[in-house]
């Protein structure tokens, strides 16, 4: 027989249904709470509550354990590129050799941008940061192709999730050429999707940037290990928005906006400017910890803690060992790997850490990482938005085509004045 939770309140005695997910997580429906006893939950931070059934992605965070569509992030770690993953956790299956190899046509197809769209970049001043121009070109994207504002089938969602993934890294690599004062360099249709972009990004005119594989490869990685991470804050953004039915190109935009805050994706840059503070002598490592846990400094350890991991991040496990083998093919040393590892140590052995259970999560390596493949500070959460997109994307589908989804729309418990007059100005 279906589980069942019994609530009493008062004299009342409600039994409310008990879903179980496919890992065995256990759920209490309260959908009909309020229709039944007038109460509502009470969950700020939705730190309790689950918002959705989904199918793509599963998280163990007492375990660490990632997995897409089923198939753990470790797996993950050597053959499959970024466009495979992308396809998997939007379709739902890994992709036949022709159906990779389809999309990856539509990818290369729509890699430039529109010149209307391309010209707007000389209007932004030079020193705009990144994130606000990723978001807001991937929200001037539905000015220039309508035909998605409705996408009413699987043909449609595919073609404007290849124009987004294509075009997210075009309008990427402009902005750090715009930001450099540099020409803009077009999409080579020949280079790989990692490969394109760092292209983009380093090529000059006539100098062509030549891609190390090493290099190719570790960008691919960090793109596939932040594609999805279930109901996470900016996630959580795209499907509050996609649940108006706002568009695939708007939802994706407020994504970005979310993953910028240093809560979230932004973490990844703070983690860079701690670490480099440290080398520079502003601050110890000592010291850091110590202001990470006074609550009167305001500071915090980025790069560590996690609303679900209590355990160590399996990305940051990844990518700390990554950080290592590139740094290492690539004959360089960064004083910032050694500096993050020792603040792991120092931490991982405080009781302030251990009891709180905070351990490094995925933005505590990836700077270190991505520093190393010469990508500059502030395009580390652009990189971060890259590479979540398809999870966006494949979020806003499954929200999409769920029959019950309905306009997210949470409650309050009100606790402001009671009923009071207007005052017109002269008497107040
Ligand atoms: N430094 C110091 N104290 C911390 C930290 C930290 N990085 N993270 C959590 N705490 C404390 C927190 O103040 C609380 O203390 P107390 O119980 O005394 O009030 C306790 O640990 C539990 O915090 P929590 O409820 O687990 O934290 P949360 O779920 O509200 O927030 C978080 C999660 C990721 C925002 C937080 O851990 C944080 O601010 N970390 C630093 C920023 C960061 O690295 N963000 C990236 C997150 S992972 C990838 C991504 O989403 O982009």
């Amino acid at each position: 027989m279906a589980e069942k939770a019994t609530l009493i309140v008062g004299d009342q005695r409600i039994e409310l249904p008990v879903i179980v997910g496919s890992e065995g997580e256990r759920a209490v429906d309260i959908t009909t709470l309020r229709q039944q006893t007038g109460l509502v939950t009470f969950d700020p931070s939705l730190g309790n509550t689950a918002v959705c059934k989904s199918e793509i992605t599963f998280v163990d965070g007492e375990r660490g354990i990632l997995r897409y569509r089923g198939i753990p992030i470790e797996q993950f770690t050597n053959k499959p590129n970024f466009v495979e993953v992308a396809w998997l956790l939007i379709f739902g299956h890994l992709p036949s050799r022709d159906e990779l190899t389809e999309f990856s046509h539509q990818l290369t197809d729509n890699e430039l941008l529109h010149e209307g769209l391309k010209h707007q970049f000389q209007h932004i001043p030079v020193d705009a940061p990144p994130m606000a121009i990723l978001s807001a070109m991937l929200n001037n994207l539905a000015c220039f192709h309508q035909e998605f504002l409705a996408v009413e089938d699987v043909e449609s969602l595919t073609a404007a999730a290849a124009r987004l993934i294509s075009k997210v890294r075009t309008i990427a690599a402009f902005s750090y050429r715009r930001s450099q004062g540099l020409p803009l360099i077009y999409p080579d249709p020949n280079l790989r999707y990692c490969a394109n972009l760092l292209h983009m990004m380093f090529s000059l005119p006539y100098r062509q940037y030549i891609v190390s594989p090493e290099v190719e490869d570790a960008l691919n990685l960090v793109f596939i290990l932040h594609a999805d991470h279930e109901q996470n804050c900016s996630t959580s953004t795209v499907r509050t928005v996609g649940s108006a039915r706002a568009n695939l190109f708007a939802s994706c935009a407020a994504g970005v906006s979310a993953l910028w805050g240093p809560l979230h994706g932004g973490a990844n840059v703070e983690v860079v400017r701690m670490l480099e503070r440290i080398h520079e002598g502003g601050l110890s490592a000592e010291e850091c910890i110590r202001l990470a846990k006074d609550k009167e400094s305001g500071f915090r350890l980025f790069g560590f803690g996690h609303r679900v991991y209590k355990n160590y991040d399996p990305r940051a496990k990844i990518l700390q060992g990554t950080c290592e083998r590139v740094l290492g093919s690539l004959n360089r040393r960064d004083p910032l790997l050694d500096i993050a590892r020792k603040l792991e140590e120092l931490a991982l052995q405080d009781p302030y850490f251990v009891e709180r259970r905070l351990y490094p999560n995925v933005d505590f390596y990836s700077g270190i990482l991505l520093r190393a493949m010469g990508i500059p500070t502030d395009m580390f959460t652009v990189c971060f938005a890259i590479g979540r997109l398809p999870g966006w994307i494949a979020q806003w589908k499954e929200q999409h085509e769920d029959a019950d989804s309905r306009i997210i729309r949470p409650r309050q418990v009100y606790t402001g004045p009671n009923q009071a007059d207007y005052v017109p100005i002269d008497q107040r």
